[in-house]
């Protein structure tokens, strides 16, 4: 089977542990572009140089030139601003709007037939503003906020419960912001429910909502956590390996379920706009959006959150 290729554009702190990440498991070549001259070279030959002794076999061209990334399967965008603390990430809507707008054309120009996978900020928007520029079709256009929002979620619960990770299924939907849905009803370990499992814990129902609210909170503002500990950007490690999990899907039909900023056409009472939801991932993209009812407190959720989306992505008009 031929190799896969992976571009990845922008090649600062995610771009670069994509790459790594990328080679690692030999999801194919990889080409990083970036406007820097010089730095996404230099990633590269110094990832390049490790393959002796990670093992692996695939090439990595650092470049400031569009026209490498013709051919690629697989587009993921990484370009534009990361937040500083005290800074929302839709504060990013501005600057990185231009970003996205020349991103977009060289995509458009020379790979307009990849899958694409947004990571930059603010997601909801720039995910749709990619899609518009591109014209890059509904199915082949994903934003990555949820697979790391639900994995921020399934820490906390593994930590709150002594459990491993592995073992536990949460999933948020939603935007990627501070209104984001945390489905506490349909989180378990091992296929229990997790408030069960808390209630054990705590001997008393209203404790276990209260450490449950705390987690929720505190999942939802787990990117701001890490950025008032970094102060000179934000996450970096976990959005690729995020990302990484996605593009994996696709490039190896695995079908796995992951939450996916994809367009909506009606599903979950949301029509013209890309929300965080539940969708198969497969050589065909999105290839079903997994739909389930929301009880009226979730619905409620999810329509403050789709309407800050909105607030957001309508200031792009
Ligand atoms: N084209 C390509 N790359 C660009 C462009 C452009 N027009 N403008 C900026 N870049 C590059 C920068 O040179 C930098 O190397 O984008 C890279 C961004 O890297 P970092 O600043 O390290 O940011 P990072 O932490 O990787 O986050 C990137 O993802 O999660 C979001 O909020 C985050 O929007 C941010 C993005």
């Amino acid at each position: 089977m031929a190799k896969k290729k992976i571009a990845i554009i922008g090649g600062g702190q995610i771009g670069g542990v994509l790459a790594q990440l990328c080679a690692l498991r030999e999801l194919g070549d990889v080409v990083l572009f970036d406007i820097i001259e010089g730095m996404p070279q230099g990633k590269c030959l110094d990832i390049a140089e490790a393959s002796k002794v990670d093992g692996f076999n695939v090439s990595l061209k650092g470049t400031n030139n569009y026209a490498d990334i013709a051919g690629s399967d697989i587009v993921i965008v990484t370009a534009g601003l990361p937040r500083k603390p005290g800074m929302s990430r839709d504060d990013l809507i501005e600057v990185n709007s231009k970003i996205m707008t020349a991103v977009s054309e060289g995509i458009k120009k020379f790979c307009p037939n990849a899958f694409v996978i947004v990571i930059s900020n603010p997601l909801d928007a720039m995910v749709t503003l990619c899609q518009k520029i591109t014209g890059i079709p509904y199915t082949k256009i994903i934003g990555q906020a949820g697979v790391l929002d639900s994995a921020r979620f399934a820490t906390f619960i593994s930590w709150e419960l002594g459990v491993s990770v592995c073992d536990v299924t949460a999933m948020t939907l939603g935007g990627h912001g501070d209104d984001m849905v945390p489905l506490v009803r349909y989180t378990s370990v091992a296929g229990i429910p997790v408030m069960e499992l808390l209630e054990q814990k705590y001997g008393s129902a209203a404790k276990a909502k209260e450490v449950m609210e705390a987690m929720v909170n505190r999942t939802r503002k787990a990117g701001g956590e890490v950025v008032a500990l970094l102060k000179t950007g934000s996450a970096f490690y976990s959005p690729a390996s995020s990302t990484i999990a996605m593009v994996e899907s696709i490039l190896k039909d695995q079908k796995r379920v992951l939450a996916s900023c994809v367009y909506l056409n009606g599903e979950f009472g949301v029509k013209g706009y890309f929300v965080g939801v539940p969708c198969v991932l497969g050589a065909g993209g999105v290839e079903k959006i997994i739909q389930f009812k929301l009880n009226a407190e979730e619905q409620a959720l999810m329509d403050k959150s789709v309407a800050a989306v909105k607030g957001l992505v309508d200031t792009l008009k």
